[in-house]
Formats: C-alpha cells, structure tokens, sequence
C-alpha cells in the first residue's frame, strides 16, 4: 500500500454506537464541505462499494449467531479492502475529502473491545490489509439507551446488530471512549445528545479548524 504523505485527499470518519447520529451528522458535513465549493465524497461502512455492499447484506441481516467471531472480522476487513480499493484511495488520489460513516474504530470496538481476547487478531488483520488511519475521526458519544431508542424507531430490516441490546451498547460505548482517550490527535469526540443543528456547527467548525491549521 502507497504511503499516507503521497496522497492530497482529506480521509475523515464518524463513528459511534448505533443510532447515534453518525449518518445525520456524515451528511450534514458533507453538504456544509459541498456549500463551501470541495469536493465531497460520502461513503460508509460496511459497504461503500459495490463488493462490500454485497458483504454488508451478509453481515447486518440475519440471525445474530450467523458468523463466528473470527469469521465476522474477516467479512468486515474484506468489505473494508473493497471499500479502500474502489472508493476511498482513488478519492484520496484525486484531492477529495473521504467522508465514512464508519471505519476501523467500529470493528476495534465492535468485534475488538466486545470481545477482548480478539482485538490482537483484529489489530493484526488492519495493519496487513487495511493499514491506513482516518485524519480526523469524529465520535458522536451519548447514552446507549437514548441512541438504541432512536435506532429502533428507525425499524431498517438490517437489526441484526442493534439486536444485540443494551447491555453490549453500553460496551461498545466504554470501548469507543477508550479509543478517542488513547488517540486524541485523531478523534474528536462529540456530545451527540444535544439538537442536530448545535452539533453539526460544533463539526463544521472542527473541520475547519483542521482545514486552516498551519502545515506541519
Ligand atoms: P446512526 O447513523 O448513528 O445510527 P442516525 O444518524 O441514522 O444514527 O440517527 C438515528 C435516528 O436519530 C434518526 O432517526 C435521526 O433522524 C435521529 N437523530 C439523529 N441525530 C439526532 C439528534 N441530535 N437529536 C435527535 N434525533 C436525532
Ligand atoms: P451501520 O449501518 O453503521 O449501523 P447504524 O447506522 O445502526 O449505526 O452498521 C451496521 C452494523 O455493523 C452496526 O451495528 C455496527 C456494525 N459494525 C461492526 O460490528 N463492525 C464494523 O467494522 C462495522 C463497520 C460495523
């Protein structure tokens, strides 16, 4: 894999637990970033091409105990090769911002910090195939109960995960929080309780901020 420095593109992701409003807040960037005249890519994960997406469909339908815990990185980190392979590096390549509703915080914490005795397989599987860093990673952080009330208002058919219930919520929120304390150059973390307007300005002046800092 090509090095970071080489590429003029800006990667950013979201991340949080489900019904956080990642989605909400990826695309009002998006539009805010659009507004401003760049050029925007918005993309998610799992999916994002047209291989992961195929991926996506075998990983968030169906009945929890589909996959084993290995075999579920496995899909992830195929769907994630896909998604580098035919949306995010050639955006990068061609100076675009890489908007992703989720990246490889979500399988860190989700298939990682869930189930603790797998993160080095985890770890092992990114730096081998993946190997690439957001720059700017926003965590929209807020209370499990109120995120998995939203999601499930939501009713998409892909509820295999917010299956999973409160309890795993509550972990995979501690995991998140865990990874922004441990990476704070890359992850902003965000109070997503509060109206979507106030934390859409909160991020796009974030954005911008990190857009007009002084080179290195
Ligand atoms: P995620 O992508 O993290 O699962 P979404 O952006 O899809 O979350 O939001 C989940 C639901 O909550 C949607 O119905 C969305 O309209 C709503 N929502 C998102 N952000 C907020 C907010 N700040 N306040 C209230 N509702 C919100
Ligand atoms: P997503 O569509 O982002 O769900 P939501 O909008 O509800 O947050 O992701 C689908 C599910 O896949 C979600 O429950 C999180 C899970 N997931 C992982 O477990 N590992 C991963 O690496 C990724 C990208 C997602």
């Amino acid at each position: 894999m090509r090095e970071r420095a080489q590429r003029q593109g800006i990667f950013v992701s979201f991340e949080g637990i489900d019904g956080s409003g990642k989605s909400t807040q990826a695309r009002a960037l998006a539009e805010c970033l659009r507004t401003e005249g760049r050029d925007v890519v918005l993309t998610r994960e799992p999916g994002g091409a047209a291989g992961a997406e195929e991926i996506r469909r075998l990983l968030v339908e169906g009945n929890p105990e589909r996959w084993s815990a290995e075999t579920e990185i496995l899909l992830f980190n195929a769907a994630r090769r896909d998604h580098l392979e035919k949306t995010i590096l050639p955006a990068l390549d061609a100076g675009k911002i890489v908007i992703t509703d989720r990246f490889a915080d979500s399988t860190r914490v989700y298939q990682g910090a869930a189930r603790a005795s797998l993160r080095p397989l985890v770890d092992k599987l990114h730096a081998l195939v993946i190997g690439l860093e957001p720059d700017l990673t926003f965590l929209i952080d807020m209370e499990p109960a109120a995120a998995l009330a939203r999601g499930l208002a939501r009713k998409s058919g892909e509820d295999r995960f917010e299956d999973l219930g409160l309890g795993f919520q509550q972990a995979l929120r501690a995991g998140f929080l865990e990874l922004a304390q441990a990476n704070p150059a890359r992850i902003c973390q965000i109070d997503g309780a509060r109206p979507m307007a106030d934390i859409s300005a909160q991020i796009a002046q974030i954005m911008r901020a990190w857009l007009d800092r002084p080179a290195p």
